[in-house]
């Protein structure tokens, strides 16, 4: 018998190697190369079980394309169709990423048990008992959600030929298998060819396919980094366990806007959508507390008010630490720099640490205003009110920049019934609201001024 092929695949960027070396020729990275067995695939995937000659592609111009806006189909779950923009595209691949007992299966069983079209649910990690367990837990049901426990994508393809669902969920990519394929499930080459069948499937009859994908300890999505360029859209599902919330963000979206949230409360009976997550992020205290300050941010389509917490105090140590949880830690020292150099405040000896609420990162720079005020806040002891909100970005001379969309933030902030909100004094757009005082900032020395003297 002949020996078995093998070769090396990068788990980073899917390459092929004849012979195992510590680094990859084509993305240089190193120890990511595994060993697998190949076999010549032979006539694989879909397609295969279903040779229909009409269904051979064709050249055609771009103006004679029929194209329906309405190509979505909008779920039950608002979260979930604004973060896809919109609803989930017909005929797209959908990665949901996420560690393990985040709650993956939950949302997208949900999803199946609200949808009022026909939706299988392939899951290749519980049985169909366990399955209707969760259902239960959920306290919902559906006459239109299917559910298959198995893994072989040639039986799953059978099934769908069956049933044909409007829309099908794999829970997860890593346990498929096809059977042209010798290697073990969760390899690359198996997550490779199975998501190559399931691409066919999903374009040629239009059916949006959402994959569970598992992911590994540095946090990446487990397998080739080509299952994330294969798919249209990636989602990550993050969140701490031992926090209630749960958020979906996405990464990479062929139909809609990136950088979108979606957040969900996980409960007792399962995820419910938070539609109005200002409330949420920011605690209700008593009184007012020093360190802590509120900013008007943006995330994709969706005005967001968040809480910023600052400790500042001596180090202990000869160097002082600097920490920030949600924030970006050089954007934290830029801020110490300016509020130093240029508002005189001696922060270089003191231990910051900077932490957004609720769990969350932003990336917006029109938070910077009100990290500075947390941590001046925090340095002279000095509570601020918690009805003060906050909208700009911090240059490097100190100056307070404009940032866009203000007109969205400042309505959110009235909508929560914030009294004062400070933006930048460059703010070309006029803004009148009865309820909220809007103070224009020229610099950092101005924030100072017109918080604490
Ligand atoms: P699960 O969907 O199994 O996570 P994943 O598929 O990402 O691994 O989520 C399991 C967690 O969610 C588990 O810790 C229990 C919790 N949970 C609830 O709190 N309420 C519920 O109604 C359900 C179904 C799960
Ligand atoms: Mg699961």
């Amino acid at each position: 018998m002949a020996k078995p092929k093998t070769v090396y695949y990068c788990q980073n960027c899917g390459a092929q190697h004849a012979k195992w070396q510590g680094q990859c020729n084509s993305c240089k990275s190193w120890n990511t190369l595994v060993e697998e067995v190949i076999s010549k695939p032979k006539t694989s995937d879909w397609k295969s079980s279903h040779s229909n000659k009409s269904l051979q592609p064709k050249v055609s111009k771009i103006g004679d394309i029929n194209f329906e806006v309405e190509d979505r189909i909008i779920t039950p779950d608002k979260e979930l169709n604004r973060v896809l923009g919109g609803g989930i595209v017909k005929g797209a691949l959908v990665l949901l990423g996420g560690e393990p007992g985040i709650g993956k299966s939950t949302l997208l069983l949900q999803l199946c048990l609200n949808l009022p079209v026909k939706s299988l649910y392939v899951s290749g990690e519980e049985s169909t008992k366990q399955i209707k367990m969760r259902a239960q837990r959920i306290d919902q049901t559906n006459t239109n959600c299917f559910i298959l426990a198995d893994t072989s994508t040639q039986n799953i393809f059978n099934q769908i030929k069956k049933v044909e669902p409007k829309m099908v969920i794999i829970d997860s990519i890593q346990t498929l298998r096809t059977e042209f394929i010798d290697s073990s499930p969760g390899s690359i080459s198996q997550i490779r060819a199975c998501t190559a069948e399931l691409i066919t499937y999903a374009k040629e009859t239009h059916t949006p396919v959402v994959l569970v994908g598992h992911i590994n300890k540095e946090g990446h999505i487990a397998g080739p980094k080509i299952l994330e360029h294969m798919v249209d859209t990636v989602l990550q599902f993050e969140g701490d366990q031992n926090f209630i919330y749960r958020i979906v963000r996405v990464q990479k979206n062929r139909f809609g806007p990136t950088h979108e949230l979606g957040i969900y409360e996980m409960q007792a009976k399962g995820l419910k959508q938070i539609l109005n997550p200002s409330k949420i992020l920011i605690s209700n205290h008593e009184h007012d507390l020093s360190g802590t300050s509120i900013a008007a941010t943006i995330e994709g389509m969706r005005p967001l008010m968040v809480e910023i917490q600052a400790l500042v105090s001596s180090a202990v140590y000869g160097t002082p630490q600097r920490s920030s949880t949600g924030y970006n830690a050089k954007r934290l020292n830029m801020i110490l720099a300016v509020l130093e150099k240029r508002a005189g405040f001696r922060l270089g000896a003191k231990d910051v640490f900077l932490n957004i609420t609720g769990g969350i990162t932003i990336d917006d720079p029109a938070i910077d205003l009100a990290v500075a005020a947390a941590i001046l806040s925090s340095n002279n002891d000095l509570p601020l009110k918690h009805s003060f909100c906050f909208a700009a970005e911090i240059g490097l001379a100190g100056e307070v920049r404009p940032v866009p969309r203000l007109e969205q933030r400042v309505a959110e902030a009235d909508k929560l019934g914030f009294e004062k909100i400070f933006i930048s004094k460059h703010t070309k757009i006029s803004i009148a609201s009865e309820n909220l005082e809007v103070v224009r900032l020229e610099s950092i020395a101005d924030l100072v001024e017109k918080l604490f003297l």
